[in-house]
């Protein structure tokens, strides 16, 4: 799919105020710093469209963006953020949760995990709960620029092994990089499937 225009439309907490218009919407969510806002300007071709920071925390509300027109991208605070403090990581726990459990027009959740790392409870819990509430989603492994392949390919096989304990069935799956831009195409391609299905309901 080609990025012919994507722009900010409106930043809340309240989830009752964002774009009501029925549009498909695709909203990406994960721990803090594992690159939410970095895979966002990198899908959409423009660098400085979500805002993005080598410290944890930088992204506090939600953000929609309007892409071609048609569809939103949906920019979440990250979860887990230590320094936080307790109000704080509460109070972005409760913007999420509204979030998840208000938007109906929510199409799909990207769930980014970052390809370094071992299974983390916080990510394994929380995609346990999408699965309690139905919520269609779909995981994304970022900064795979990061590692070698033969590493990138242990890590991901660990992941859905320990997926697989409590699913039935994987998730879909991409690898992305919003340095060397790899999984762009794969991911712009499943949205604008999703999309096409849509249209001919
Ligand atoms: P919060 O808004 O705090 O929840 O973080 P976020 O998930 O939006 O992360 P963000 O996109 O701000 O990126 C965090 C840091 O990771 C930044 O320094 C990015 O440059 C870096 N980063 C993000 N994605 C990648 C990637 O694919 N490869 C590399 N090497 N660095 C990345
Ligand atoms: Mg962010």
């Amino acid at each position: 799919m080609q990025i012919k225009s994507a722009e900010f439309i409106i930043s809340n907490t309240d989830p009752a105020k964002c774009p009501q218009d029925g549009r498909p919407e695709y909203a990406f969510i994960g721990r803090s710093n594992v690159g939410k806002s970095s895979l966002l300007n990198m899908l959409t071709g423009r660098k400085g469209l979500a805002m993005t920071s080598s410290t944890p925390g930088k992204t506090q509300l939600i953000n929609h963006f309007l892409i071609n027109g048609e569809w939103y991208l949906v920019d979440l605070p990250g979860y887990g953020y230590a320094q936080r403090g307790k109000e704080g990581r509460e109070k972005i726990r409760a913007i999420i949760e509204a979030y998840l459990a208000e938007r109906m027009g929510l199409t799909c959740l990207f769930v980014l995990l970052d390809c370094r790392h071992e299974p983390q409870k916080i990510d394994l819990e929380f995609i346990e709960r999408l699965g309690e509430n139905e919520i269609p989603f779909a995981i994304i492994f970022t900064k795979s620029d990061k590692i070698s392949k033969t590493r990138l390919a242990e890590n991901i096989d660990r992941y859905k092994a320990r997926l697989l304990e409590t699913w039935e069935e994987l998730p879909p799956v991409f690898i992305s990089s919003s340095e060397n831009r790899s999984g762009r195409d794969e991911i712009l391609d499943y949205i604008e499937n999703i999309n096409k299905e849509l249209k001919q309901k």
